[in-house]
């Protein structure tokens, strides 16, 4: 199984990114696990549908190219970042060719607050919805980042986090293969 997984934030000393890495600690073996990068992506305006740039086609490609995408994303002004739902329009588009729909998805995300994105979770899983992405339910991870917990290569410094990130981790490599029989 090949799990892409993308990373909300856009700032070169993201928590979230960290998460993400610390998500790629505990996959287990056998599963691949590679980056979507959004960050190089324009604003998407529809009048691209007629010409996608190549930067939305590769973008699209690499979405295609996997079986399932964990979204990992800080909250902004308690919905999600607009880079991540910019990315978001450019896999949906031009209308009948999205590359989201039937994807196994998951949702995380941290922040210092004591919501930890639970409500931009929420708005994304919103999303997913709409684009017809197969959302897991359940185990949330509203995590709270803590310094000390989590070091900026992934490292997990906090047992309570590893067990999130396992337990994390173990559900979605489930719920996909799940997904994958159920499809077969
Ligand atoms: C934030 N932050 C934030 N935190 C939160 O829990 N709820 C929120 O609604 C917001 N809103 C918000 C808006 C904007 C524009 C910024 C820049 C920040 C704080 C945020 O959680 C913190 O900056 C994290 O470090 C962002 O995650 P990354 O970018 O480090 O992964």
């Amino acid at each position: 199984m090949r799990i892409g997984y993308i990373v909300g934030s856009l700032s070169s000393t993201s928590i979230n990114r960290s998460l993400a890495k610390a998500i790629g600690g505990v996959v287990p073996a056998g599963v691949e696990y590679v980056e979507i990068n959004i960050s190089d992506l324009p604003l998407y305006n529809r009048d691209a549908d007629v010409d996608y740039p190549q930067v939305a086609r590769d973008f699209k490609v690499a979405v295609a190219g996997v079986d399932a995408v964990i979204f990992v994303t800080p909250e902004y002004s308690r919905t999600i970042p607009a880079a991540l739902k910019n990315a978001l329009e450019w896999g949906g588009r031009p209308w009948g060719t999205s590359v989201w729909g039937g994807k196994p998805a998951a949702v995380i995300g941290t922040s210092p607050g004591s919501v930890g994105t639970a409500m931009a979770q929420q708005h994304l899983r919103n999303v997913l919805a709409h684009l017809d992405m197969q959302v897991m339910g359940q185990p949330e991870a509203f995590v709270q980042y803590r310094d000390g917990d989590l070091g900026e290569d992934g490292s997990l410094q906090s047992e309570s986090l590893r067990a999130i990130v396992e337990g994390f981790v173990g559900s979605f490599c489930a719920f996909a293969g799940f997904q994958e029989r159920q499809a077969a």
